[in-house]
């Protein structure tokens, strides 16, 4: 499945990592995410951003000589010599349905729809697979005890990568616990920006009806021709 090394590739370091059960030499400098392309795996579920914001990457290895599971995002973790990885596919869990408006920033709007939040042992295992290094079992405990503020921050840089809920052994989908204690806290806690206020009203007005009309109407070449040159007008306005 590897492909021929051009010239360049042949000096760069390489190390030898196993992915499914099979070994592949790849350069040292790669993503798991590109690592896994490289050694020929096209990569059609678990990736979307690329960049550490969307969450679909999880992934799972071991390292040589080590008993330790570790867990990381795929596109944001560089290869080791002797990893053992697999791709994890989509993990199911029940989000709650609900209309935010309807509901009080309390511990009985969240043990409503996750109830299996009063299950949680303190084992503190979420925590120790996140990703993002967020202390997982503190938002939990904090919505349990309907602190809804501290439960909204600390889950702040959660990118629903769903790892810690496979590590849950009271079967609790922390990531979708942590999105209703922000909805609350956003609705309930937080005071609306001016900026945002303005951006609602200038949408309401219409003021952006025919960018998006012309942008729906665009073939996808020609979308991606324009996200191309919106980036090069973007780091001109930068520079
Ligand atoms: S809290 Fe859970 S879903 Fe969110 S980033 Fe951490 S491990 Fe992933
Ligand atoms: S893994 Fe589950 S049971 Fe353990 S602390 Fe986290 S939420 Fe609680
Ligand atoms: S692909 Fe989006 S976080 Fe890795």
């Amino acid at each position: 499945m590897s492909k021929t090394k051009t010239k360049e590739e042949n000096a760069l370091p390489t190390v030898k990592i196993y992915i499914m059960g099979s070994a592949h030499e790849v350069p040292a400098s790669l993503t798991i995410m590109k690592a896994m392309e490289y050694a020929g795996f096209k990569i059609k579920r678990g990736s979307g951003c690329r960049a550490g914001f969307c969450g679909a990457c999880g992934t799972v290895y071991r390292k040589a000589g080590d008993y330790r599971i570790y867990a990381a995002l795929a596109c944001q973790t560089q290869v080791e010599d002797g990893m053992v990885l697999t791709q994890l596919p989509f993990i199911p869990a029940p989000k709650g349905k609900y209309d935010v408006d309807k509901l009080l920033p309390t511990a009985s709007s969240i043990l409503k729809f996750y109830p299996e939040v009063a299950r949680c042992l303190s084992c503190n295992a979420c925590s120790k697979v996140c990703p993002q290094e967020i202390q997982v079992m503190d938002y939990v405990q904090y919505s349990l005890q309907g602190q809804i503020d501290k439960a909204a921050e600390e889950s702040f840089d959660c990118v629903q990568c769903g790892l810690c809920a496979i590590r849950c052994p009271a079967e609790i989908a922390q990531y979708h616990v942590g999105m209703l204690a922000r909805r609350l806290h956003g609705k309930y806690n937080m005071s609306t920006p001016e900026s945002l206020q303005e951006r609602v009203a200038e949408i309401d007005n219409g003021v952006y009806e025919e960018g998006f009309n012309d942008l729906i109407s665009l073939s996808k070449n020609d979308l991606k021709k324009r996200y191309t040159e919106r980036d090069f007008v973007d780091q001109k306005k930068a520079g």
